[in-house]
């Protein structure tokens, strides 16, 4: 297969666990005959510096002219600890999601039994978990009307939805329940919200659709809390923009590291695929940013091109490096010299060398004496 990848690094940590996942998805390309070119474009707080704007147009082309798009992550600190600033680097990462209409972000949640005891949660707790969110991703309350007096005393962000963009991603979330374990969940604030009411009355509606999946409807603050005490009960997870975003950084903590969660993020027209972390800009350049929610990203672009043996393999690829340890500082590595590199050169040798046995592949490939 021929595909020709956009690449958006971004800023902090972004460009060094994307390389990694490039380098993963060059390894595959050679391992599988396929063609696989990448072009870079610049975007977020690196864009800004550059060029004066967070999302510059000729980044906008690169996207819409690819097949897919790896991205980075995006973010400064010094615009964190700016509320005045006008141009953010986040803005470069919502303005592509919705210029390639990405609606539809798709985070998996699951506790990888190598990483249970390197959760802060209870192993009897998370084990097991398998949770997939299916969180709206262009509209809501982080694309309403933002309006601040001009005394600066009076600010409004307007939450608003259309029928038709609970629609789409609402089948796809049932879509996907049908595969799994037919159990979806929609999270709202239903008691409170109006935007929240829509939704429940579109699921309702939407629901006898797919009659084999059952359909629980449950408010954000209490799924905060059933998440992490019981986050097995959940298969399908569906809600809005903003209530995806803080639910589905909230089950990192089931996973271990937020470094490990992967999203893909679908469109009617184009797909980009993203790790669900940030720019972690004081992490940056020290070889010590996980790679795996990046490299998983890949695997979650393999899948959307229906290269299931490909992606299958990153992910064994990711599974091993788990299970021998050979991960980043996030993890409480056993091992303190393994950095943001060799986790990826781990996994592009795994992808070159699957065969090998456990023993003999840490040895080879990452040198037993320097690391034991
Ligand atoms: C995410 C991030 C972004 C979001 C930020 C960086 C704008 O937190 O992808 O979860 O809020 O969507
Ligand atoms: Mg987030």
């Amino acid at each position: 297969m021929k595909l020709n990848i956009a690449v958006l690094p971004g800023d902090g940590i972004g460009p060094e666990v994307t390389a990694q996942a490039v380098k993963v998805l060059k390894v595959v390309a050679m391992e599988f005959n396929h063609v696989f070119t990448f072009q870079n474009a610049l975007v977020g707080a690196s864009a800004i510096d550059k060029t004066g704007t967070p999302l510059p147009k000729e980044t906008i082309d690169i996207c819409k002219n690819a097949d897919a798009v790896l991205f980075g992550a995006i973010g400064n600190t010094k615009y964190d600890d700016d509320p005045d600033a006008k141009i953010r680097p986040e803005q470069g990462l919502l303005g592509i999601r919705k210029e390639l209409g990405l609606h539809t972000n798709i985070r998996p949640v699951i506790a990888y039994d190598d990483l249970l005891s390197k959760a802060s949660l209870k192993t009897k707790q998370i084990k097991d978990t398998n949770i997939i969110i299916y969180r709206e991703l262009t509209s809501g309350i982080y694309f309403g009307d933002r309006y601040l007096s001009d005394d600066g005393n009076t600010a409004t962000d307007i939450c608003k939805y259309e029928r038709f963009e609970i629609e789409r991603v609402t089948h796809a979330a049932f879509k996907a329940a049908q595969s799994r374990k037919r159990k979806l969940t929609l999270v709202d604030k239903a008691n409170v919200l109006e935007t929240s009411r829509l939704w429940r009355r579109i699921v309702k509606e939407i629901a006898p659709q797919y009659p084999d999946v059952r359909v629980n409807y449950t408010y954000i603050d209490n799924a905060a809390m059933e998440l992490i005490i019981k986050p097995r009960q959940f298969d399908v997870i569906l809600t809005e923009n903003m209530f995806g975003d803080i639910l589905s950084e909230e089950a990192s903590v089931i996973v271990g590291s937020i470094g490990l969660l992967a999203s893909a993020s679908i469109g009617d027209q184009y797909a980009m695929f993203e790790p669900i972390h940030g720019a972690y800009t004081k992490a940056a350049n020290k070889g010590i940013a996980n790679p795996i929610a990046s490299i998983l990203s890949a695997a979650m672009l393999l899948d959307y091109f229906g290269l299931d043996e490909e992606a299958a393999l990153v992910r064994e690829g990711v599974d091993k490096s788990l299970k021998l340890h050979i991960t980043t500082p996030d993890l409480n590595n056993k091992y303190d010299n393994i950095s943001t590199t060799k986790v990826g050169d781990f996994i592009e040798d795994f992808i070159q060398n699957p065969d090998e046995t456990n023993l003999n592949f840490t040895n080879i490939h990452l040198g037993q004496s320097t690391i034991i």
